[in-house]
């Protein structure tokens, strides 16, 4: 929760006596923009339910744009979730003011009702995809991107062209889900050297597109050939 409005909010609801469900722990931090996808994904990791992130409604954030990041990195971490078939539904993002007191309440009650429909979530069970998703949320290129948004689509890059919006979402979606595909090579590959039909099994993908992404590791220095089993050559992954 934001410093300025939806912990104030809280308070608020807190002073005033208003009921609301005790499923919820607070972290506050100055400004919704300031909460990293990582962090996100990290309270996955470590077995809540659900993340909640609170900030002022648009045009009252302190740091001017800092709620305008907020959203545009939840857009992004809602559709790697689904791609990584964890579901968006997870994270979820309200704006409060410090006189809403009522409407935290409210909200907390709505994502209750909403992480109950989903039931418990197991970090175990997705602990591939998770790995995977944290990778890519820390992957230059994703965050270069993400923190471009502005710039990409307000003010134009230095041939002064200008992304219009839907087409950004569509970039940084498509560049999300490759990034996504080699994460999940590269933390198949930390268990030792694995063939493409054996990652392809591992991670689901087709054993076509492990082949492609294999080959872009390759070229960035983040995976070698580490030998043959029979006729099959098998790949170790890289730290850079
Ligand atoms: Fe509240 Fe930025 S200060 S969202």
């Amino acid at each position: 929760m934001c410093n300025w409005c939806a912990y104030a909010g809280a308070d608020l609801a807190g002073v005033s006596r208003i009921q609301y469900p005790p499923t919820i722990r607070t972290i506050r931090v100055m400004c919704s923009g300031r909460v990293d996808p990582v962090h996100m994904v990290n309270g996955l990791m470590n077995g809540f339910d659900s993340i909640l992130v609170a900030g002022c409604h648009f045009g009252e954030c302190h740091y001017l744009d800092g709620n305008f990041h907020a959203e545009n990195r939840m857009q992004a971490i809602g559709d790697l979730l689904d791609i990584s078939g964890i579901g968006r539904d997870r994270v979820q993002l309200r704006w409060v003011s410090a006189a809403e007191g009522q409407l935290f309440a409210d909200y907390v009650k709505q994502l209750t009702d909403i992480t109950r429909k989903l039931g418990p979530f197991d970090p175990e069970e997705f602990r591939l995809p998770l790995a995977a998703v944290e990778q890519t949320l820390r992957s230059p290129r994703i965050r270069w991107l993400m923190g471009l948004t502005r710039q990409l689509t307000e003010q134009g890059n230095v041939y002064n062209e200008k992304l219009n919006v839907e087409d950004y979402k569509v970039l940084l979606r498509r560049i999300m889900a490759e990034e996504y595909e080699k994460a999940l090579i590269a933390e198949t590959m930390k268990q030792g050297p694995r063939s493409v039909p054996e990652i392809a099994d591992k991670t689901g993908l087709p054993v076509y597109t492990v082949s492609l992404r294999l080959n872009e590791l390759e070229r960035h220095g983040q995976a070698e050939l580490s030998g043959y089993e029979g006729n099959t050559p098998k790949f170790i992954g890289l730290t850079t």
